[in-house]
């Protein structure tokens, strides 16, 4: 018999995918409600980090991109999302419904789910190689199919404008006690954490990419990338943007992050999210003035380049428990549930 949705194993495995996105500060703000015929996305508003996040835009960001990395794993196993963003207007933390529907997985499903397993955020510095001009325009191709723009910045001059907006952001940051107490209990904790950038993740030296700083976290133990003491980083910026600057655009542009970051690593490219030069308000206006003629939004920054041929692998950093982030909806457990310590990735 053709089954005419995903069992509850099948909908527990995407789910453990889903949770493998990533998320600032590796907060993982997000909860599943499981349903008879749809998954819901509910924000968790306790994990936002006020200090770096004042408006929530970051978590928006970041549960758009589970969303994504949730359409990519029903891919892969078969089914087709249908996605309805903020389907209830007066609740405004359920983010999404998704349903789903058979579905003829293909090659470039594949592709992508093994992507979302390969794909670490790098911050260290990454080689000369330049990234070729047909990987950014499918890289943007993929962002427009979520109404998203990724604008590449690859002139001299305009890199060193986003450098000064980027440092002095940094700058303005690192000012605030609140920002860096947020910053000390989010980061550099050890292997048995489940949350947080653990410190095998994190570059032992603070990271500057041809003047644009990576954010600063502490206590990092990461070995520097093994370039040459000469060679000029050739990592492209690509500055996210849309229209507008509500919640849906901001879960669109999550969902156009993952797949920006998921089509990069198909590629074979390393990747970062950077949202610290548009964390403090004067400074996105100016990087949307320079880099998106000064109309829409900026969303995130995305540094993709190829890391040296010789650098270790990233640890991967952790995630919460299955159990810990998903429920049922009422009368829909299974007889014999699965999910105590079944843990994401
Ligand atoms: C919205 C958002 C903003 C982020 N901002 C930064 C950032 O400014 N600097 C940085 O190094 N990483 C940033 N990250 C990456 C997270 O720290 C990372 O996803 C998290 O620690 C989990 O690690 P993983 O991506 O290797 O799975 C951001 C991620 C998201 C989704």
């Amino acid at each position: 018999m053709t089954r005419t949705r995903p069992d509850h194993e099948t909908v527990l495995d995407a789910l453990a995918l889903a949770c493998r996105a990533p998320s600032v500060h590796n907060t993982q703000p997000w909860r599943w409600l499981v349903g008879d015929r749809s998954v819901h996305l509910m924000a968790d508003p306790q994990r936002r980090v006020p200090a770096t996040d004042p408006d929530g835009r970051d978590l928006l960001i970041s549960c758009g991109g589970a969303l994504h990395h949730l359409e990519v794993a029903l891919a892969a196993f078969g089914w087709r999302a249908v996605t309805h963003l903020l389907p209830n207007p007066a609740e405004p933390e359920h983010l999404a419904a998704v349903q789903a529907y058979p579905h003829h997985t293909d090659a470039e499903d594949i592709a992508l789910v093994t992507a979302l397993d390969d794909r670490r955020t790098d911050r260290r510095a990454y080689s000369s190689w330049a990234v070729p001009t047909g990987h950014l325009d499918l890289m943007a191709r993929r962002a427009a199919d979520f109404g998203v723009v990724a604008v590449p910045v690859t002139d001299p001059v305009e890199r060193h404008q986003f450098a000064r907006a980027a440092a002095s952001a940094a700058r303005e940051q690192e000012a605030d006690p609140a920002y860096t107490s947020e910053l000390a209990f989010w980061a550099g904790r050890g292997r048995s954490t489940e949350e947080g950038v653990p410190a095998g993740a994190i570059p032992a030296r603070t990271v500057d990419v041809e003047g644009v700083p990576m954010r600063a976290f502490p206590a990092g133990s990461l070995a520097p990338s093994p370039t040459g003491e000469h060679e000029q980083d050739a990592s492209v910026l690509l500055v996210l943007g849309t229209t507008d600057d509500d919640e849906t655009a901001r879960l669109r542009a999550g969902q156009a992050a993952s797949a920006v970051l998921l089509t990069a690593t198909e590629l074979g490219l390393a990747t970062c999210p950077m949202s610290q030069p548009l964390e403090v308000p004067r400074h996105r206006e100016r990087i949307r003035d320079r880099f998106l003629d000064g109309v829409g939004h900026a969303q995130l920054v995305v540094r993709v380049g190829y890391a040296p041929t010789s650098a270790p692998a990233v640890p991967q950093s952790p995630r919460r428990p299955l159990a810990d982030v998903f429920a049922y909806l009422p009368g829909m457990a299974p007889a014999r549930p699965r999910a105590a310590g079944h843990r994401p990735g």
